[in-house]
């Protein structure tokens, strides 16, 4: 440990003397000897010592506790008074100041070792209290909240910075009487819940703060502050106006883009279903009257005229691949079974395409077998299927697909169980996933949500869940 170093300040030089030999022989370090005031004032200054010890009555009548106060407030360095007087006049003047230790002259050497290495050490301590203490204060007074210690009275005890800067100095005041302005306590004080069952509770509040009212989340906890007072609460406000305003612009911009794709989705239904519609009355019909031209000329065509048959029979072949091609084409867009026979059905049909399709076995099974729901439902659940089974055939290498719908207990559930090889929670719930996304959007729209998740026995599960009007 460093040596505590020592300014003696004393003029009877003799005395002095001796105390730096006892001072020196225990291990202290004495940097000088100042005879008056002055002299001691510069050489704390100048020599900043660990202790100082000071005679408090010097020379020429200078009053010793005044020098005592001016090393304590300008240089914050213990004293320990040395006198000769032990009169109850001179230790009242010396306890006004902050001093560390009194020794009376003659000085027992084990007394002045003891009475310094206290001084010292309890210097030390208070100061490293001192700095954490104004640590603990910059922190709390850093922090955006407003912190307030309240007792078991509602009397606000401690407030950190934020608190004085919004309120002004409130401590001693009740704290309903600045939140609320109001005599008693608040009916939803979440410090009053703390004080019956010592646990932490929060509400949410809105407060006025000049001109403007601005939300907090109140948090109450119960706290000890070792000063043997039993229930007092910490009471911590933080300002969630801001964040609160964002999270709410940003519902309602994800509600406009939910509308907006909602809309954009009907317009093409409405779109596909007319373009379908069209196809199947003009180029359909034209078609068909065509093929029934042609059978005609073909059945009345005279003598020998065998290449001109052929070239008519192939003809007509054609016509039927076009007329074929219409159909698919129309049902592609907007398959008529949907409208005319319903989801069961168009569920069913649709299947039975797949299947013929790309050879993957799929059993389809509805309960009842011919539910009827809602137009936008069954466009909604009919399009999440046909991205569904999409996905199973681009990217699950299944052989086998099991399609459910069920109507019941309000709701209906479509779900499509693929075999193949599982997709990822990441594949699932990536940003980027958009024909996921877009099926999900579509199941929002009708109230209803999407599970898209690998299952545990493998492959992929798409769970559609929409509550309806039964
Ligand atoms: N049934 C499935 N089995 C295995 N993986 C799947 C299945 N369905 C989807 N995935 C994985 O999830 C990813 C995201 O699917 P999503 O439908 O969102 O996009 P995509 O099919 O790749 O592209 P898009 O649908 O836009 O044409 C796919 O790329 C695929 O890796
Ligand atoms: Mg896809």
């Amino acid at each position: 440990m460093d040596r505590i170093r020592i300014i003696i300040v004393e003029d009877e030089i003799v005395i002095a003397t001796d105390i730096k030999a006892h001072l020196v022989s225990r291990g202290f370090e004495v940097l000088s000897i100042a005879t008056n005031s002055e002299e001691a004032m510069r050489d704390v200054e100048t020599l900043k010592p660990d202790v100082v010890l000071l005679d408090i009555l010097l020379r020429g009548g200078v009053d010793g506790t005044v020098v005592a106060q001016k090393i304590n407030s300008r240089f914050g360095i213990p004293v320990v008074y040395l006198t000769a007087h032990t009169d109850k006049a001179t230790l009242a003047k010396a306890e006004m100041t902050d001093f560390y230790g009194y020794l009376v002259k003659p000085v027992n050497e084990n007394i002045l070792y003891v009475t310094l290495k206290m001084a010292y050490h309890k210097h030390q301590l208070e100061t490293r209290i001192r700095e954490n203490e104004q640590r603990l204060k910059n922190i709390l007074d850093s922090l955006r909240d407003l912190i307030y210690v309240i007792d078991s009275r509602y009397r606000i005890l401690w407030i950190n910075h934020n608190v004085i800067a919004a309120f002004g100095d409130v401590t001693g005041i009740r704290c309903h009487e600045v939140f609320e302005k109001r005599g008693d306590v608040c009916p939803d004080c979440p410090v009053n819940t703390t004080f019956r069952d010592g646990q932490a509770h929060y509400i949410e509040k809105s407060l006025r703060l000049g001109s403007e009212d601005r939300l907090f989340v109140h948090t109450s906890h119960p706290f000890e502050s070792g000063e043997g007072e039993k229930k007092q609460a910490l009471l911590i406000l933080s300002d969630i106006t801001r964040e609160r305003r964002e999270m709410e612009e940003l519902n309602r911009s994800r509600e406009e883009l939910r509308n907006l794709s909602a809309y954009l989705e009907s317009v093409r239904e409405r779109e596909r279903t007319a373009i379908a519609r069209e196809i199947h009355d003009y180029m359909g019909q034209s078609l068909t009257a065509l093929k029934i031209d042609l059978s005609w000329v073909y059945k009345n065509l005279a003598g020998d005229v065998a290449a001109l048959g052929n070239k008519l029979s192939g003809m007509m072949d054609l016509v039927d691949e076009a007329i074929q091609n219409t159909r698919n084409l129309c049902s592609e867009l907007r398959p008529g079974i949907l409208d005319d026979l319903g989801l069961s059905a168009a569920l069913e049909w649709q299947t039975a395409e797949y299947e013929k399709m790309t050879g993957i076995q799929c059993s389809f099974e509805s309960r009842p077998p011919d539910l009827v729901v809602n137009p936008d439902i069954s466009t909604a659940a009919f399009r999440i299927f046909k991205e569904a089974m999409r996905n199973i055939i681009h990217h699950s290498g299944a052989d086998g697909v099991e399609i459910r719908l069920d109507l019941g207990n309000g709701e209906l559930r479509l779900a499509v169980e693929d075999n193949g090889r599982g997709i990822s929670p990441e594949e699932a719930g990536s940003g980027r996933s958009f024909g996921i996304i877009g099926m999900r959007e579509r199941a929002h729209h009708c109230g209803g949500e999407l599970e898209v998740e690998g299952r545990a026995e493998g492959g992929t599960r798409v769970l559609l869940k929409i509550p309806v009007r039964e």
